[in-house]
């Protein structure tokens, strides 16, 4: 078995957007500059904006965040959106989810310009992703591509079988593995809650997407000889054995799975650091004008 190792092929990429922003500066360009709007104190969400910060910094993008109360209106946040749309020192914008329930999310995020969209969740992205139009693609499923290519995965003409069918990660990543390209090519099946016989389904993948929020529900009988499984889930359990009192498991027993699998990712350092990585590298795309010219 082969770990597929997420936090060593982020740090990889990471180096190399270093190298490319560099270069920009050399250049006497601008370097990329994302800009994220958080609303309220959610602390995962104050987390997430955090990180993502600190790994702009890391690669020497500019990076700011717009910050709003909770009570902050419908109309307010839709102004701060047109306002960053109309900056042109700024080239990515994401908006934290989830937004206060009076607001429509929806509406948020179609009020950003397509060609900031750098979290891919605007559906003229989504809709130039499905015909095979560049796009920007959302951060996970962007991120399980990159360590497919990344780890030589070959996956054309292959069994592929995505658990879960949400609109940033399973629906995506279906079209992105049927794709007539490379990462991709693949015969691909989605199965969700309302699948019948999923362990016959599952257990005839080459490539398992694990991608359905619940601890450890892929287990060894599920899973065929030799498969390629991706974990998408993170959940935190407590655990007797760590200072913190919790640690972190994903979708898919590791333990028993790992044993049949030819290459796993494992949870933490699989899909997850993947993710603030493709972030990073839409943004490159959105600054060097990569995708809507
Ligand atoms: N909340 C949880 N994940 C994400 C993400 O990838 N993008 C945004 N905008 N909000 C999130």
């Amino acid at each position: 078995m082969k770990l597929i190792d997420g936090k060593q092929i982020s740090a990889a990429i990471k180096e190399e957007i270093a190298g490319e922003v560099q270069k920009m500066k050399d250049q006497g360009e601008k370097v990329p500059h994302l800009a994220a709007i958080l609303v309220g104190e959610d602390p995962a969400s104050e987390t997430y904006v955090n990180n993502k910060a600190k790994a702009c910094k890391k690669v020497g993008f500019d990076s700011s965040t717009y910050r709003f109360p909770t009570d902050v209106t419908e109309e307010e946040l839709l102004e701060a959106v047109d306002f960053i749309n109309n900056d042109h020192e700024i080239d990515g914008l994401i908006v934290q989810l989830p937004l206060p329930d009076h607001i429509d999310n929806q509406k948020v995020i179609q009020h950003i310009a397509p060609e900031k969209d750098v979290d891919g969740f605007h559906p003229v992205n989504v809709g130039r992703m499905t015909i095979g139009l560049p796009s920007y693609v959302s951060a996970t499923p962007h991120g399980i591509m990159e360590l497919l290519m990344r780890s030589r995965i070959d996956t054309r003409g292959k069994n592929c079988v995505v658990l879960g069918r949400s609109n940033i990660v399973g629906k995506p990543m279906s079209l992105l593995m049927a794709r007539n390209e490379e990462p991709g090519n693949a015969t691909v099946t989605v199965c969700h809650s309302k699948t019948q016989n999923l362990a016959e389904i599952t257990s005839k993948a080459d490539i398992l997407i694990v991608a359905i929020g619940r601890p450890e529900f892929v287990t060894a009988d599920m899973v065929k000889e030799g498969a390629v499984v991706i974990d998408v889930g993170i959940h935190r359990v407590p655990s007797d054995k760590t200072k913190s009192g919790f640690r972190l498991i994903g979708d898919v027993r590791f333990d028993e799975v790992s044993e049949k699998a030819s290459h796993i990712t494992p949870v933490p350092g699989g899909v997850g650091p993947m993710t603030i990585v493709s972030l990073l590298m839409n943004t490159l795309k959105a600054a060097k004008r990569e995708i809507y010219g």
